[in-house]
């Protein structure tokens, strides 16, 4: 990040390259977000949903385009997930395991962090 930031300011004249490392930036926070996120779904959430006899339902892209916006389906994971414990996660942790879960079902192309900024966009199977 600080890279990034250092090239954009020796290059005062290429406007062009400051806006493409900005993206280079919100892409690599992203890809971070998605990797915080796969920890803790393995964490938190894959013994339910992605083990042998696990008691959670397999969350597949086309169960999680269902829920038709991003908002709904954080909200739906911060109030009910992990079952049992619900809210025992950050709000920055619920859309850490959010992000991976998208990009993972491919869902989304991460292009920057998920975040509250995010809860309108729609999700496509
Ligand atoms: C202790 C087991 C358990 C854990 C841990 C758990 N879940 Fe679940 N999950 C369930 C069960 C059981 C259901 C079905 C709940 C229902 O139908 O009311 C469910 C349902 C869901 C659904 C809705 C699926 C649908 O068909 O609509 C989502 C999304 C989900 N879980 C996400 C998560 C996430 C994200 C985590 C980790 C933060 C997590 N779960 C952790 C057991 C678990």
């Amino acid at each position: 990040m600080t890279r990034a930031a250092t090239f954009c300011l020796l290059i005062l004249t290429g406007q062009a390259a400051c806006v493409a490392s900005e993206s280079d930036r919100l892409g690599e926070q992203a890809a971070v977000q998605v990797e915080r996120g796969e920890n803790l779904y393995t964490q938190k959430c894959a013994s339910c949903h992605d083990a042998e006899g696990g008691i959670g339902p397999r969350l597949t892209g086309k169960v999680l385009a269902g829920y038709r916006t991003i908002g709904t389906l954080f909200d739906y994971n911060r109030l009910a997930m992990p079952y049992g414990a619900p809210g025992s996660l950050s709000e920055e942790e619920y859309w850490d395991v959010l992000a991976y879960l998208l990009e993972s079902r491919d869902l989304t192309t991460p292009t920057a962090p998920l975040n509250a900024r995010s809860s309108e966009l729609e999700l496509r199977d």
